[in-house]
């Protein structure tokens, strides 16, 4: 078996980059993680990754005059370090159009509610105000437009009477942290691919392989 390197992104606490590590550390897990990479050097993750043995680079995006010559550097380490698939966990930091292209169909995102549904930030808060009764994560490929790419997987939970957003981010995390290791385990294996634009499952279609709803 190949094992796809991986890097992943962040620019906070890396809390999905810590599940997306332990997962990887199984014997047969069809990737394996050789870098994290922050926009923050301040990062927690950063250092959770050097405690996990994992190499932790910080490209500070203050350094760079503009939004290309940050993804400039950005690509130049990862094809550097040979990375063959991108998984954004908590990159705070819109990436350009041509970096997200040179990618397309080897950059994965983690978004906390179910797409289409509530894109950008604050998706706790406007779940709420929404009234949804219904909410969760979406694993997508990324593509120019935010948080619109390919769905790869998603979990859902309740909102249950009395939810404040802080409520539905904690139950929502937890969740990612596990819809996370499987969805890129699926792209790894090549049980979920891209086609045409749209995610296909070798599954073929059924609860199991649209919808990861961890339990
Ligand atoms: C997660 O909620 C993720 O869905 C969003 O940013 C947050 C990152 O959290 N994209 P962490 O840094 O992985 O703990």
């Amino acid at each position: 078996m190949t094992r796809r390197r991986i890097a992943i992104l962040i620019s906070g606490r890396g809390s999905n980059s810590l599940s997306l590590m332990a997962a990887a550390r199984a014997a047969d897990f069809p990737g394996e993680i050789a870098l994290v990479l922050s926009n923050r050097p301040q990062a927690g993750g950063l250092a959770l990754a050097r405690e996990a043995g994992i190499e932790a680079l910080a490209i500070d995006h203050t350094a760079y005059p503009d939004r290309a010559s940050f993804d400039a550097a950005l690509d130049d380490a990862l094809r550097s370090h040979a990375i063959d698939l991108i998984c954004l966990a908590g990159f705070m930091r819109v990436l350009t159009d041509a970096f997200v292209e040179s990618w397309a169909g080897r950059m994965i995102n983690i978004h906390p509610s179910l797409l289409p549904l509530f894109r950008g930030i604050d998706t706790h808060q406007r779940a709420l105000d929404a009234g949804v009764l219904v909410h969760g994560c979406t694993v997508h490929f990324v593509v120019p437009e935010l948080d619109a790419g390919p769905i790869v997987a998603q979990a859902a939970i309740p909102v249950v009477p009395g939810d404040k957003a802080a409520d539905l981010a904690g139950r929502v995390l937890a969740q990612e942290h596990v819809l996370y290791p499987r969805a890129l385990r699926m792209i790894c294996d090549g049980s979920a691919r891209l086609e045409n634009g749209r995610v296909v499952f070798s599954e073929g279609w059924c609860a199991g392989g649209s919808l990861r709803s961890p339990g």
